[in-house]
C-alpha cells in the first residue's frame, strides 16, 4: 500500500527535513506540500536541495488543502498546529512536529508557551523509557503523534535509563547544550544572523525559561514514574556556529550505594537493543559530526567519583533524531511499518 502524504510548514527547517526522509521512503507518495508566506512558489526555490521533489508547488495551509490524505505532518510555529488539527479529523494519521500536542499540563503549557491548550498525543521518542516499557508501545497504531521537541529529547533520552533505574537523582540535574542555528527555525532573526553568530558561542533562555524544560520534566516523570514536580533540572543552551546538531552535556547526582557497574548497566539494559540510541563503549563521547544527516543520538556516559555525578554527554542531529526522524520513525511504527524505514544510523563526514 502507498500512503498519501501531505507535508506543511514545507519551506521550513522542520518540513523540508520531514521531505528529504520521505523523498525515499518506498511506502510513501508526497502528494501535497503547504506553506505561509510562500505558498505559491515551488518548493525547490526553498528547498533547492530537494531535486526529487521539483514538481512540487507550495500551496496555502488551509484545512480544505490539507485533508484527504492519508498522513498530514505539521512542521509549524508553535501554538499554530491546533487550529488545523481540530479539523484533520478524517485524517488517519497526524503527526505534529511543534509543541502543541507534547505536554500534558495545562500549567505547563500556559507557563512557557501561552495560547489555546491542546490535548496531548502520543509522544514521538520511540526508545524512551516509560513505566517499565518503551515509549514504542504507544506509538504503535497511533493515529495522533507528537513528535518531540529537539533539545527535549536529547535531554530525555541522556538521562531516562538512570532515572527509570533509580541510580542518579533526578532532583538536582544540571545540562548544558551546544546547539546549532536551525534549530530555531528559517524564519528572520537578528540574533541569529551570522554576523551575531560566527565566531560566537552565544546563550540564550537562561535560568528555567526554555520551553522544552516542562517536556524533559514530563519525560523523565514517566520513566521513572514519579510526578513532574519531582524532576529538576537547570537547562542551559548555548548557541555555536554549526548549522545542525546539538551536543548536550548533562549531570546528576548518584544515588547512595551504586556500583559504577550497576549506573553503567542501566544505559546498556536500556539501549542495548535499541538501532537508533547508541551506548559507546566507556572513555569514549560523541561530537556532533559523527550524527550529522543520522537519525542517530550516540551516548557518552561517565561516572565522576569525585563529583559524585554521571556525566551524560549525548550528540544528535536537530532536525533528523530531534525532530523529522523521530518522526517518521514514529509513523513507521504507527503504521506497522519497520521501524526503520527511510532512516539511517549513518551520519555525513566529514
Ligand atoms: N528546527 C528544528 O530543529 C526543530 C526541532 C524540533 C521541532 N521543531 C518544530 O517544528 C516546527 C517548525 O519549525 P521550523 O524550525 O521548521 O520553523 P521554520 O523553519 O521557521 O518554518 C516554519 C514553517 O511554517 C510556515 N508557517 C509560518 N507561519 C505559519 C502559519 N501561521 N500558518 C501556516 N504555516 C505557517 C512557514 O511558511 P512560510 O515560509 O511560507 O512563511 C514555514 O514553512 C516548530 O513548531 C518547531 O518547534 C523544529
Amino acid at each position: 500500500m502507498t500512503y498519501s502524504v501531505a507535508v506543511s510548514g514545507a519551506s521550513g527547517y522542520a518540513g523540508g527535513e520531514i521531505l528529504r526522509l520521505l523523498a525515499s521512503h518506498p511506502d510513501i507518495e508526497i502528494r501535497t506540500v503547504t506553506a505561509h508566506s510562500n505558498a505559491g512558489q515551488p518548493l525547490v526555490q526553498h528547498q533547492p536541495h530537494l531535486r526529487s521533489l521539483a514538481h512540487l508547488t507550495l500551496q496555502d495551509t488551509t484545512p480544505e488543502i490539507l485533508s484527504g490524505h492519508d498522513i498530514v505532518f505539521l512542521a509549524l510555529p508553535h501554538g499554530q498546529s491546533g487550529q488545523y488539527t481540530d479539523a484533520l479529523g478524517d485524517t488517519p494519521l497526524v503527526i505534529d512536529a511543534g509543541a502543541d500536542h507534547r505536554l500534558t499540563s495545562q500549567d505547563s503549557w500556559d507557563a512557557f508557551y501561552g495560547g489555546d491548550f491542546h490535548e496531548p498525543w502520543a509522544y514521538g521518542v520511540p526508545e524512551l523509557p516509560v513505566g517499565g516499557v518503551k515509549q514504542r508501545e504507544t506509538l504503535r497504531g497511533a493515529t495522533r503523534i507528537a513528535a518531540p521537541g529537539c533539545n527535549a529529547s536529547t535531554v530525555s533520552l541522556s538521562l531516562a535509563p538512570g532515572v527509570a533505574a533509580g541510580v542518579i537523582d533526578a532532583s538536582d540535574i544540571v545540562s548544558v547544550l551546544a546547539v546549532g542555528p536551525s534549530g530555531a527555525g528559517k524564519s528572520l532573526k537578528t540574533n541569529l544572523l551570522a554576523g551575531e553568530i560566527l565566531g560566537s558561542a552565544n546563550p540564550y533562555a537562561v535560568g528555567g525559561t526554555h520551553r522544552h524544560i516542562p517536556e524533559i520534566r514530563q519525560a523523565l516523570a514517566a520513566a521513572s514514574g514519579t510526578a513532574p514536580d519531582r524532576i529538576r533540572i537547570s537547562f542551559t543552551p548555548v548557541l555555536v556556529p554549526m548549522s545542525r546538531g546539538i551536543l548536550a552535556t548533562s549531570t546528576a547526582p548518584i544515588v547512595g550505594g551504586v556500583s559504577d557497574a550497576e549506573i553503567r548497566a542501566a544505559w546498556e539494559d536500556a539501549y542495548g537493543d535499541e538501532t537508533f540510541v547508541q551506548l559507546l563503549p566507556a572513555g569514549q563521547f560523541p561530537r556532533t559530526a559523527d550524527v550529522l544527516g543520522a537519525n542517530t543520538a550516540l551516548i557518552g556516559l561517565a561516572i565522576d567519583r569525585a563529583a559524585n555525578r554521571v556525566t551524560v554527554v549525548t550528540a544528535v542531529d536537530n532536525l533528523v533524531k530531534g525532530t523529522a526522524g523521530a518522526a517518521i520513525q514514529s509513523m513507521n511504527l504507527a503504521l506497522g511499518l519497520p521501524e526503520s524505514r527511510a532512516l539511517s544510523v549513518n551520519g555525513v563526514a566529514p
